[in-house]
C-alpha cells in the first residue's frame, strides 16, 4: 500500500487548519482513505467543519476521517512517569513548585501530533497533520540518533542498577526511579525513532509551508525551510494563501502591489519548490464545500497525495577552511554576486545580463556568528564560503 503523510507548517493564522482539511477533502474524494489529525488545543477543526470531532478517528464523509489529539491523555501516556520522576528528583534540589515547572519539557506536547501520525500511519492511505510542531519540538526526533545504541544500552543498565538500589532508597540523597520510568523512556525513544525515520522518508512524508503574502509570515517560512532542509525533512510545496483579487477597486490596489512583491520573493526564496496561490475567499473556510473549493485552488486537477518535489535545494557542508553553504538558484549563467550579512540573514544579490536576482536566506545556527567571505555560482548552485572563526 502506498502511504503518504503531509504536515502543514506556518505562522499563526496563515491558514494551516483550512489547508489541512481542504487537502483531506480533495484526497478523500479521489478515493484515498484519509485521516486529518489535529494537535491543536484550540479545537479549530470542529469549528471549520461545523461538526463534532472525537479523539478517535471520526467519519466526516466517505473516506474522510478527522481526529483531535487528546493531549492531556497522550502526554500522561508517553511522558507522565518521566515528568513525575524528574519533578521528584528536582524537588530534592529546589522547591516543589519550581521542580514541577522545570520538569515540563518545552515542545514535548507539540510532538504528540507527530507521534500520533506515526501511530496511525499504517492504517490509512493518507494522513494529514494540522498544526505541525515548531523546529523546537522537531529537535526531539534527533534524540534517538544522538543517543545511538550506547544510549539504549545505558537505559537498560541503569534500569537494573536502580532496581538494586530501590530497597535502599530511604538512605539515598535522591529518589530512585521506578521501572516504569525506564520503560516509558525506552518506549518514547523508540517512538521518536520511528517517527523520525517516517518523517525523513521523502517518498512518504512531505512538509507544506503555508504563507500569507506579508512580511512576517514569509520570514517565518524561510526560517522553517532552513530548519527543515538541514534536518532532512522534505518540503514539497509552498502555499501562498489570501491573495486579494485584482481589479477590486482602489482600496485594494496598494495591497495588490504589496502582495505581488511578496509572492515573487517567495518564488525566488523557495526555488525550485512549487509555489501555489490561493485567493482570499469572500467567506470563511467553514464547511466541506468551502474547503473543497480551497483544495481545488491549491491542487487544481492534481492529486494532493503526490510528492510535488523531492530534493534538497539547501545544504551546509563542512570544509577545511570553514563551511560551505550551497543554495540552488534558477539560473546557471555567471554573474557578480553581492553579499550582505544582516545578523542571521544573508542577503544575496546577483547581477545578470537580464536583471538582478535577490534573495534573503535565513542562516542556520551552525553559521550564526560566522562570516560570509565570498560567493560564486556553480552549476545552478550559489556557493557561499563561511570562515570558521569569529572575526
Ligand atoms: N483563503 C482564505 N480566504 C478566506 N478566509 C480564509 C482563507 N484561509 C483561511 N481563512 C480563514 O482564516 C482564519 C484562519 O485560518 P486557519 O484557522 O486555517 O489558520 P491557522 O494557520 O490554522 O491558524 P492557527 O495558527 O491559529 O491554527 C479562519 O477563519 C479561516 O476560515
Ligand atoms: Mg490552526
Amino acid at each position: 500500500m502506498i502511504m503518504r503523510t503531509v504536515m502543514f507548517m506556518g505562522k499563526g493564522g496563515t491558514g494551516k487548519t483550512s489547508a489541512a482539511l481542504a487537502t483531506g477533502v480533495v484526497a478523500s474524494e479521489l478515493g484515498h482513505k484519509t485521516l486529518v489529525i489535529s494537535g491543536d488545543a484550540a479545537h479549530s477543526i470542529p469549528d471549520a467543519l461545523g461538526m463534532e470531532v472525537g479523539s478517535e478517528p471520526t467519519r466526516m464523509a466517505q473516506n474522510f476521517y478527522v481526529m483531535e489529539v487528546d493531549s492531556r491523555h497522550e502526554l500522561e501516556k508517553n511522558w507522565g512517569e518521566i515528568r513525575d520522576y524528574m519533578s521528584a528528583f528536582l524537588a530534592t534540589k529546589v522547591d516543589e513548585e519550581l521542580a514541577a515547572e522545570l520538569a515540563q519539557m518545552p515542545g514535548i506536547d507539540e510532538l504528540l501530533g507527530v507521534l500520533k501520525l506515526e501511530e496511525e500511519s499504517g492504517k490509512w492511505d493518507f494522513v494529514v497533520l494540522d498544526s505541525a510542531p515548531t523546529g523546537q519540538a522537531l529537535r526531539f526526533l534527533a534524540v534517538p540518533e544522538l543517543m545511538g545504541k550506547l544510549g539504549f544500552n545505558l537505559i537498560k543498565v541503569q534500569k537494573s542498577v536502580m532496581k538494586l538500589l530501590k530497597p535502599m532508597e530511604a538512605m539515598l540523597p535522591f529518589p530512585v526511579p521506578d521501572e516504569g520510568v525506564y520503560e516509558q523512556a525506552e518506549s518514547m525513544v523508540n517512538r521518536l525513532k520511528k517517527a523520525g525515520s517516517l518523517m525523513r522518508d521523502a517518498s512518504i512524508s512531505s512538509i507544506r509551508l503555508m504563507v500569507n503574502p506579508e512580511k512576517l509570515s514569509v520570514l517565518q517560512a524561510r526560517r522553517n525551510y532552513t530548519f527543515m532542509s538541514l534536518f532532512g525533512f522534505n518540503v514539497d510545496m509552498v502555499v501562498i494563501n489570501r491573495f486579494f483579487p485584482q481589479g477590486a477597486g482602489p482600496y485594494l490596489e496598494k495591497w495588490n502591489a504589496i502582495q505581488s512583491q511578496y509572492a515573487s520573493e517567495v518564488e525566488t526564496s523557495f526555488y525550485p519548490i512549487p509555489v501555489k496561490r490561493v485567493r482570499f475567499f469572500g467567506t470563511e473556510m467553514v464547511g466541506l464545500d468551502n474547503l473543497r473549493e480551497m483544495g481545488k485552488e491549491i491542487y487544481g486537477e492534481q492529486d494532493p497525495t503526490r510528492v510535488f518535489f523531492k530534493g534538497r535545494s539547501f545544504y551546509v557542508e563542512r570544509t577545511k577552511e570553514g563551511y560551505l553553504l550551497k543554495v540552488q538558484v534558477p539560473f546557471t549563467t555567471k554573474g557578480d554576486v553581492d553579499l550582505e550579512q544582516d545578523g542571521d540573514d544573508l542577503n544575496v544579490s546577483v547581477k545578470m545580463p537580464v536583471g538582478r536576482y535577490e534573495r534573503s536566506i535565513a542562516l542556520p545556527s551552525v553559521l550564526s556568528g560566522k562570516v560570509a567571505k565570498s560567493a560564486s555560482l556553480k552549476e545552478g548552485y550559489l556557493e557561499v564560503v563561511f570562515s570558521r572563526v569569529l572575526r
